[in-house]
């Protein structure tokens, strides 16, 4: 459920949504080597704003694992930078006992969330990736995503004056509902549980979270980057 203290979150999503510049080559060969074929196909199907988006997401999630920040050091070396973070960086700090201090300490903190959670690190990764699949499905601009936030966020996203019918109204509808259908199409793409899970919960009330809630946050800290 969104909220108007959303908005700031919100007024920076609408700018990103008005550069229709698609990820690098290097962001999209980072992230082909940690989706399955079938997420990687609902990755392709998003607008350019949406995959720039996710990359973000994902990369802020990644500095999380220790696995460092991808777009500040891997600018000069592209596919060097993908794999590092998608594999063997992760691996290394995932690997180490010491809590050290600062960003390492943060690691090994998130480390032990995903040991306590039973989950790998591509799995965290893979939700921050999907978590907005479903927003394909209203086929909306800019200025119509603002119109369904508004309307959500006034509370007259359900009202039967919007036209029940129109295709307007079924596309404000579709993506007021896009988390359900994000995590429809997950299942169905054969994504591990928590990926579809993220994309569902991802903006209920930390009450609704079935995940475990530090891990959810390290999610929507990203979300709001
Ligand atoms: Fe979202
Ligand atoms: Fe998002």
């Amino acid at each position: 459920m969104r909220r108007w203290s959303d908005l700031p979150h919100l007024a920076r999503r609408f700018l990103g949504q008005l550069d229709s510049s698609p990820p690098a080559s290097w962001e999209l060969s980072w992230v082909r080597g940690l989706l399955s074929d079938a997420e990687w196909n609902l990755f392709e199907a998003m607008a350019d704003p949406d995959r720039r988006h996710a990359v973000a997401v994902a990369t802020a999630v990644a500095d999380e694992l220790g696995a460092g920040r991808t777009g500040d050091t891997v600018a000069g070396d592209a596919m060097a930078g993908g794999a590092m973070v998608g594999g063997a960086m992760v691996g290394d700090a995932m690997a180490g006992g010491d809590p050290g201090t600062g960003h390492e300490g943060r690691a090994f903190e998130v480390r032990h969330m995903l040991e306590a959670a039973d989950l790998e690190a591509e799995i965290l990764l893979r939700c921050a990736l999907m978590h907005d699949v479903g927003k394909t499905d209203a086929r909306l601009g800019p200025m119509g995503r603002v119109a369904a936030t508004l309307l959500e966020l006034a509370g007259l996203d359900h009202s039967p004056r919007l036209g029940a019918g129109s295709e307007l109204s079924d596309r404000l509808a579709r993506y007021r509902d896009y988390p359900s259908t994000g995590a429809q199409w997950l299942r169905s793409a054969g994504s591990p549980e928590a990926v579809a899970v993220w994309a569902e919960e991802h903006h209920m009330d930390p009450d609704q979270w079935t995940l475990p809630a530090e891990l959810c946050r390290v999610l929507t800290d990203a979300d709001d980057c």
